[in-house]
């Protein structure tokens, strides 16, 4: 009878076990805040912003010394000559060495314009829909955009029309544009829409990515399109993985976004950030998409949205960057 009484009794302690680790695998000590404690602290702080010089010198400073975005962030012919190898950031000992081909791609040097005035870096979430933040990006001396996101009409007013860097993950244009293997016409012609700014590509992150980023370079320079292809760095890309991870974002990698945030620390004299809000409700708690084009949720597990945020939010709290939740205000309001 004893043993009877025991046999469901050990169950039940193997379940409560599991059940434990569980918890603590899903969610782990460092428990993050819940989305309704984010969204009224937001809410709070409301529209009250001040510059702090001291935290964008001193991010200007962390960064360089980490990472150098000023020399790191893109592949060039001064930083990877012929004979160099690339290691993957994303993928664990894989490597490419730097050839005559894959040299001549590279640009000579850093080609922007530094020091950078005011950037805007704008992620693609659903608070962008019906911001109307579009004059306020389109203010920006120098815009960042992540994913080849659509700045078709319908979008204008709440994401703007111009583009200096934008970023382009394999990924993307393998799905979009089946992988360049066929006609190159619809990848060029949609690219027209970001001008003649630069396209960021994690050439060297994956190892299939390389050659469809060396195909899509190939696209746009036989097409003499205005665009100028850059390749990311992933010696950048993995110095400020780091950079992050110390500051307890977990993730396996971090968005394109943060990556971009970054770069503009490292680089500009003033960083505003749109669209980056990775729950899934807006302010006033009405249900917004994950993106301002489209309702495709994101792979799971693969960014740390929430963690991600949070450092975004602690570095809006101290005034070292701003970042734009809910709708810009009408004409005026910048600075
Ligand atoms: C300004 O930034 C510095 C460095 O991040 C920080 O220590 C300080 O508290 C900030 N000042 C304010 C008023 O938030
Ligand atoms: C690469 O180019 C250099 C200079 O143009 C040439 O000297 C060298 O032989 C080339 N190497 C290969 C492997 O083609
Ligand atoms: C490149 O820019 C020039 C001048 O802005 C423009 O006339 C031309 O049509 C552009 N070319 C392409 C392929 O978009």
């Amino acid at each position: 009878m004893l043993a009877r009484c025991y046999r469901p009794k050990l169950s039940v302690w193997a379940a409560l076990c599991v059940l434990v680790l569980c918890w603590f695998y899903v969610f782990p000590v460092y428990r993050l805040p819940r989305d309704k404690d984010v969204v009224e602290e937001v809410l709070r702080q409301g529209e009250a912003w001040h510059k702090n010089q001291t935290g964008i010198d001193l991010y200007r400073k962390l960064l360089t010394d980490c990472c150098d975005p000023r020399r790191m962030f893109a592949v060039t012919k001064e930083n990877s000559p012929v004979g160099k190898v690339l290691w993957y950031d994303g993928e664990f000992y894989h490597s490419h060495t730097v050839n005559n081909e894959t040299y001549s791609l590279f640009v000579q040097d850093n080609p922007l314009q530094l020091p950078l005035k005011k950037c805007a870096v704008v992620g693609n979430g659903g608070i962008l829909r019906h911001s109307k933040c579009g004059h306020h990006i389109d203010r920006a001396d120098f815009i960042m955009r992540c994913n080849l996101p659509p700045l078709s009409k319908g979008f204008v007013e709440d994401v703007g029309t111009r583009t200096h860097l934008v970023t382009a993950n394999p990924s993307i244009i393998e799905k979009r544009f089946q992988n360049l293997l066929w006609s190159r016409k619809s990848f060029v012609d949609s690219m027209k829409a970001y001008g003649s700014s630069y396209v960021y590509m994690p050439a060297f992150s994956m190892k299939p990515g390389t050659d469809l980023s060396l195909r899509a370079h190939y696209a746009l320079a036989d097409s003499s399109s205005n665009l100028t292809m850059l390749f990311a760095n992933p010696e950048f890309l993995r110095t400020v993985g780091k950079f992050w991870k110390a500051h307890g974002v977990h993730g396996k990698r971090l968005s394109s976004g943060l990556f971009m945030v970054s770069l503009a620390l490292g680089l500009c004299e003033e960083v505003a950030v749109y669209g980056f809000w990775p729950f899934s409700v807006d302010l006033e708690e009405k249900p917004i998409s994950h993106h301002y084009y489209d309702n495709m949720p994101p792979y799971k597990g693969f960014h740390a949205m929430p963690e991600e945020f949070v450092q975004l939010w602690h570095l809006h709290k101290s005034g070292t960057l701003r970042m734009r939740v809910g709708r810009c205000p009408p004409q005026e309001g910048g600075s």
